[in-house]
């Protein structure tokens, strides 16, 4: 991978009276693999396994402290991104449970399924898929990178057509074996649906069966018609949501990647048909820069067009991240055309349809998708922010480790540090705090040596410590210590305030972006 590059302007480029020196050093960056990630994030309060007293549930998480700002300050970007830039765009926060007829009219309980297939052997159950192309990554790192192509180019046909014979047949034929059992004594292949169901009510009856939704973007269209009406919607608009989706991954590793539980942020974006060619670009573009606002590296985003679209898809593109477990996809940006909202007006039997006065005719929109898992973002932003750094200075290698999180999407925006716990610099430091933490979330803290202070504050991802020292008492100025570059610089006390609204605040990502 490609060494993390800074994401915000230096901090030269700021109005404040300090000067910026030269640095007398030399820096490599390491990434770090998904096990030091996973092991970060649970030692410093970002993630934990489920029912962790219990030995975890598997494919579920539970976020901690820094794990739930962190997670709440990349919604609220989302939010304010989709509802403030665009005038055009409303959010809602739609039930989970929702009648079950929803999931008939979306397709979900008829081709919401992955092909499963079990050993007979060890008892274990793989997706039969993800077999495949896990033999043909373990084919091309035999440099037969041809035969895996070839491989998953059959598996893509035979995906497409449904035909799980073939599938089934590709698998043996290949000589694909049971990584537990070491045999390829394999069952049928069969679907298996993805949606969790629960009852509802006292009686366990079938018309009392509902699902855990398995997408968001559900509760959006059969809200339509409300928002259509409530908000005097004009076509081409967007409804946008933040809610948990639930599904049971068979195939669930790669910590947040996959889970069973997890949370999606959608937009779906309502247009006439005819124009979803154009949406679906602008979507496309718009995505891509709101990723590089937060400063992922562009080497380290790919848009890839689908190559087997789901039951509700005319075109599709997935933004994809290069996780240290490769590039894997973190947003989808689907053209829908207008099935969703046709097979509901089918099965709830209510007229859907907009009245466009500029063509003066109805019709059923189209619609253009945005959804990003918002966990899978979380976990790029973790990926792409754990940096272990060997700095030499005065030409002795100096390591440390830190999370560069983009500074408005950081759980503590600043640490106040007195430098001593005496000599009035603590009610000093406390009066800053209190006067800081009514605009942003900071912390104090005066235990410890102020260098195990800032290697703290370094880890969970603080962009700036702010410290009080004697100078402070008799001139009103504090240091601010720079997280990336470890530069320290005087500043008064009386400009903290604006200082951080210029570096911390989430408009100084939105301000990046393109409006409509
Ligand atoms: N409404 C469209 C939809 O749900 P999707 O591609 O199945 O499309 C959208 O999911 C996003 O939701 C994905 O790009 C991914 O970021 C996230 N996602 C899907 N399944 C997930 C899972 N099991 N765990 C975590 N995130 C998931």
């Amino acid at each position: 991978m490609p060494p993390n590059l800074p994401y915000t302007a230096p901090l030269a480029s700021s109005p404040y009276p300090y000067t910026m020196p030269e640095r007398p050093t030399a820096t490599t960056h390491t990434s770090s693999t998904l096990q030091e990630v996973v092991s970060h994030a649970k030692e410093y309060g970002f993630l934990y396994p489920s029912s962790d007293i219990y030995d975890g549930l598997q494919a579920v998480y539970d976020y901690g402290p820094h794990g739930a700002a962190l997670k709440r300050n990349l919604q609220n970007l989302w939010w304010q991104s989709m509802t403030h830039l665009h005038q055009n765009i409303v959010g809602i926060d739609a039930a989970i449970f929702m009648d079950p007829r929803i999931w008939q009219a979306s397709g979900h309980v008829e081709s919401f399924s992955d092909p499963l297939i079990d050993n007979k052997d060890s008892q274990k159950r793989y997706r039969a898929d993800a077999l495949i192309e896990e033999h043909a990554a373990m084919l091309a790192q035999k440099n037969m990178a041809k035969e895996g192509e070839e491989l998953l180019k059959s598996m893509h046909q035979l995906l497409k057509t449904e035909d799980l014979v073939g599938l089934h047949a590709l698998i043996v034929s290949a000589g694909i074996q049971c990584p537990v059992a070491k045999t390829s004594n394999w069952t049928a292949v069969r679907q298996f649906n993805l949606m969790f169901s629960t009852q509802a009510g006292a009686l366990a009856e079938e018309a009392n069966t509902i699902y855990l939704r398995p997408e968001t973007a559900q509760g959006i269209f059969v809200n339509f018609p409300n928002v259509l009406k409530t908000n005097r919607m004009k076509v081409p608009f967007g409804i946008a949501q933040i809610g948990k989706a639930f599904r049971n991954e068979i195939v669930a590793r790669q910590f947040i990647f996959r889970m069973r539980e997890f949370e999606q942020m959608e937009m779906q974006f309502f247009v006439r048909p005819g124009t979803e060619a154009h949406w679906f670009d602008y979507w496309k573009e718009h995505r891509m820069q709101w990723h590089l606002a937060l400063g992922i590296p562009n080497a380290q985003l790919r848009l890839q067009p689908h190559e087997q679209l789901a039951h509700y898809a005319q075109a599709a593109v997935d933004i994809e991240y290069a996780f240290p477990f490769g590039q894997k996809e973190i947003e989808g940006i689907h053209s829908r055309t207008d099935f969703d909202l046709k097979n509901h007006q089918v099965h709830s039997k209510k007229k859907i349809q907009y009245f466009d006065p500029e063509i003066n005719q109805n019709y059923t929109p189209y619609v253009i998708e945005t959804s990003l898992g918002c966990d899978r973002m979380i976990l790029a932003l973790l990926c792409q922010g754990l940096v272990q750094e060997t700095v030499v200075v005065d030409e002795k290698p100096k390591s440390r480790t830190y999370l560069k999180l983009p500074p408005a999407l950081a759980p503590i925006k600043a640490a106040i540090l007195p430098l001593l716990k005496k000599d009035g610099l603590p009610e000093r430091a406390q009066k800053i705090f209190n006067e800081l933490r009514l605009d942003f979330a900071v912390a104090y803290e005066d235990g410890q040596s102020i260098g195990k202070r800032y290697a703290r504050q370094d880890l969970i991802g603080t962009p700036y410590c702010i410290t009080i020292d004697h100078q402070t008492l008799e001139d009103e100025t504090v240091t601010l210590r720079e997280r990336d570059s470890m530069e320290q610089h005087r500043l008064p006390a009386q400009a903290l305030r604006s200082f951080l609204f210029e570096k911390v605040t989430l408009q100084s990502i939105l301000q990046k972006l393109p409006n409509i």
